[in-house]
């Protein structure tokens, strides 16, 4: 094919046979929410590049190197989102949904885009399925959502492949003077530093903490400690929220140097890490971000979400083999015609069943062709059963009922029977 009708690297098709999983684990998560008392919101998939430069934060990797932004026809500059928390944040202002200490719980589901290096785990568009919470300021809700996190991987299957990491980051005033205290450590040290926590020095010194350079990390190891910053508020909050995720039976394990991507988080912030994907092994990420909406230009609110990868869970699913079995299956039965007679008896007698057992899923032979034709593309389809109709069985008002996957015998019944044999055959 010539490249120009190629798709563009790292965004993906989800062809007809991954959908299912698709399908099942956007159900799993929208159903979950649903009990919880989420409501679903739809945002933009394009906004005001200032949205996120002003939120995710001028000298991240996101806004300095990964955005697609372009400008439309009016000069607007605009950006394809590199997440769902600010457009988020940007429709509660606009709509005045979070005024007067209204509490929102709301969720989210949709494409983003980051052009970072594509690799297994990563991609330039991606899937995030997303949690935000407005207005209320305690642990308990942090808590709530991690817990809810927790319950869906035990429905998923995925409980033994992923822990919890968690960190403080502290409130935006312990922040600073760590922040300060953090610098003045490496300043000193600044040529042994590797060129991008140099530059991160000046910018994002936080972000430092996270270098994958093992001589920034050694370098590290003496450095001052946000712990010992802490104020007594942002170590009650941690204190809660461990006591939560502990009474309800959550493991994790703190990891002081957990700092986040993106700078508009303080105090809470977590992620849910597996070893059995490789290099990308983030699957589910989130914290507190009480100053955020203040920063877009709204009242005081505090905040907290967080963001799931949906090809890094579908990956994970598919690793562990935890996809259930049934969902290989689309079909329960496939209804061959032959001759116009019976294939005009056949669309009837489809839609009957379609009266009857609304949850059935029939396909009826298009395309005619010979008994061992037709017969070919219902095993092909995957179906259970074959209901054949032929001039005989037209004649008689009877369909043969040939079981695909196993070697039971094929038996002869009538219309009428039909649907109550299928209800019970398929537990409808
Ligand atoms: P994030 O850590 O940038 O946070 O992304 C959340 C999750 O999205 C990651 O843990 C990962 O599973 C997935 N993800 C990110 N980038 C890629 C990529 N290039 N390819 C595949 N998957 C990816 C946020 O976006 C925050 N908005 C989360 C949040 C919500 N915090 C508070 N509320």
């Amino acid at each position: 094919m010539s490249k120009n009708l190629q798709a563009i690297r790292g965004m993906n098709d989800i062809r007809p046979n991954e959908s299912p999983v698709w399908r099942y684990l956007e159900a799993q998560v929208s159903g979950l929410l649903d009990t919880y008392g989420y409501s679903q919101v739809r945002l933009p998939i394009v906004e005001f590049t200032e949205l996120f430069k002003r939120s995710i934060g001028e000298v991240t990797d996101i806004v300095e190197k990964e955005m697609y932004t372009f400008a439309d026809r009016n000069g607007d500059l605009l950006t394809l989102r590199p997440e769902g928390t600010a457009g988020c944040v940007r429709a509660m202002l606009e709509h005045g949904l979070t005024g007067g200490g209204q509490v929102q719980k709301v969720w989210y589901n949709g494409p983003m885009f980051r052009h970072e290096r594509p690799q297994k785990g990563r991609y330039r568009q991606f899937h995030q399925m997303g949690v935000e919470v407005f207005n209320l300021a305690g642990p308990d809700i942090d808590a709530e959502l991690i817990i809810l996190t927790w319950r869906l991987w035990g429905k998923l299957g995925l409980r033994d492949a992923v822990t919890l990491e968690l960190n403080t980051l502290g409130t935006s005033e312990a922040r600073a003077r760590y922040r300060d205290a953090l610098v003045a450590y490496l300043e000193v040290r600044r040529d042994q530093l590797d060129e991008d926590s140099q530059r991160r020095l000046t910018t994002n010194p936080l972000r430092i903490l996270d270098s994958k350079n093992a001589d920034t990390q050694a370098l590290l190891v003496d450095a001052p400690k946000l712990d010992a910053y802490l104020d007594e508020e942002s170590k009650a909050h941690f204190a809660g929220l461990q006591a939560r995720l502990q009474a309800a039976g959550v493991p994790y394990v703190i990891n002081s140097k957990l700092v986040r991507g993106l700078d508009y988080y303080g105090k809470t912030v977590f992620e849910w890490v597996t070893d059995k994907l490789g290099a990308q092994g983030t699957v589910c990420a989130g914290g507190r971000y009480d100053g955020l909406v203040e920063q877009l230009g709204g009242k005081t609110t505090p905040a907290v979400g967080f963001a799931m990868g949906v090809e890094r869970l579908v990956l994970l699913l598919e690793t562990l083999e935890a996809v259930p079995a049934e969902l290989s299956r689309s079909v329960d039965v496939y209804l061959a015609a032959f001759g116009e007679p019976a294939e005009l008896a056949a669309l009837a007698l489809a839609e009957r069943l379609r009266d009857t057992l609304p949850s059935l899923r029939v396909v009826v032979n298009a395309g005619a062709g010979s008994f061992k034709s037709q017969l070919k593309k219902a095993d092909k389809s995957g179906a259970e059963l074959a209901l054949i109709l032929g001039d005989d069985e037209l004649a008689q008002e009877q369909v043969g009922v040939k079981p695909l996957r196993d070697d039971s015998a094929q038996q002869t019944m009538s219309w009428n029977d039909l649907p109550s044999f299928l209800a019970n055959r398929f537990g409808l």
